[in-house]
């Protein structure tokens, strides 16, 4: 079944040709960081016009890459949410055109089980039951992943996600924008103890997360350097926050895991491609015999394959959608 797979619900438009959920015949993605960088962060009306002059020559692209035409598709799978509302319109409106005009069943997909089905493409050999770190610019989430389609989540933040806490962190360092890749290198030549930064407890929830302490706690401490005139140890600096954000995460998906006996843990989002939240995860579940599964870095951030590796599962699961398909900002993983 070759699925076409539609993304834009943040700053990445993508269209991906998938065959039978685990093959990617095309994997084609427009970033729009360069002119989002400009403002240091996403501005939603820039991402929605963008999407809107890239979606069809993307998908298109696509039909080329993986050698196909229009005829040999099956279906339309699209991130119909959470998101940004403006852009996951734009996907949603061209899906819905395209498995209209193509007379082919819509797929809606939820864009963070899409991050989890990244790993499906990695490891063929991954099947549900397993517990799942979902760690992006907007999500912080430990999945339970029951089956391809079914999943609760077993503790999230409750304030900022951890690529929010990298990027916000990242933009008043001036290092760049999104701060988490710029972060992860600078880390690689630092000292992880030299600077002290909170891990927060989620008071009689053990599996629920913050950030937004570890971001104040950030933000003053250079904002202090600032003022005294004092030159922060920059690589030191960002070793000690990734150290902090991987120690608020790794012990509580640890913790999960152990709570659902399944042995097998994934990561998936923009954040995992962090090497310090991945060694400490592969050190963690070596430890305790658990099989870790990571994916492969391209497909970490937002894409179109993992949309539609995911949508063949939920295709198969029967959700499909008909023209009144709406977009969400926000919705329940567990929901599909
Ligand atoms: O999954 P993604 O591309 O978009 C969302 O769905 O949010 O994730 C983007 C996030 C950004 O916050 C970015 O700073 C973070 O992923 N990120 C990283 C790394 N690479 C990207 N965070 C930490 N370490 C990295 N190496």
């Amino acid at each position: 079944m070759n699925i076409l797979a539609i993304e834009s619900s943040c700053d990445e438009t993508a269209a991906a040709v998938v065959r039978d959920g685990r093959t990617v015949l095309s994997n084609c993605v427009n970033s729009q960081i360069e002119m989002h960088t400009i403002y240091g962060g996403v501005v939603p009306e820039i991402a929605s016009r963008k999407h809107i002059e890239a979606v069809t020559a993307l998908a298109d692209q696509a039909l080329v890459d993986a050698g196909l035409t229009r005829s040999d598709l099956d279906a339309v799978a699209v991130t119909y949410a959470p998101g940004l509302i403006g852009a996951v319109l734009v996907g949603v409106n061209f899906a819905k055109g395209a498995a209209a005009g193509l007379g082919l069943p819509l797929i809606p997909v939820h864009h963070v089980r899409g991050h989890i089905a990244a790993n499906y493409i990695t490891h063929p050999e991954l099947k549900p039951p397993f517990v799942c770190l979902c760690v992006s610019g907007g999500t912080t989430a430990i999945v339970d992943v029951r089956s391809y389609t079914e999943m609760e989540v077993l503790g999230s933040t409750r304030d900022d996600a951890a690529g929010e806490c990298f990027d916000k962190v990242a933009r008043v360092l001036g290092i760049g924008y999104p701060g988490g890749g710029p972060m992860d290198r600078l880390a690689k030549d630092g000292d992880d103890t030299k600077y002290e930064l909170p891990r927060a407890h989620v008071q009689g929830h053990d599996l629920d997360m913050s950030f937004s302490g570890l971001k104040t706690a950030s933000l003053n401490l250079i904002h202090n350097a600032q003022q005294k005139g004092e030159e922060l140890d920059l690589p030191s600096f960002a070793a000690s926050f990734g150290r902090a954000v991987s120690e608020s995460l790794v012990p509580r998906v640890m913790a999960a895991a152990r709570q659902k006996g399944y042995g097998q843990v994934a990561v998936a989002g923009g954040v995992a491609a962090n090497s310090r939240i991945r060694a400490d995860l592969q050190a963690a579940c070596a430890q305790s015999g658990l099989k870790l599964f990571l994916p492969e870095l391209k497909y970490c951030g937002d894409n179109g394959a993992m949309i539609g590796c995911q949508g063949y599962y939920e295709y198969l699961a029967g959700h499909t959608a008909g023209p009144d398909l709406n977009a969400y900002a926000t919705r329940d993983i567990s929901l599909g």
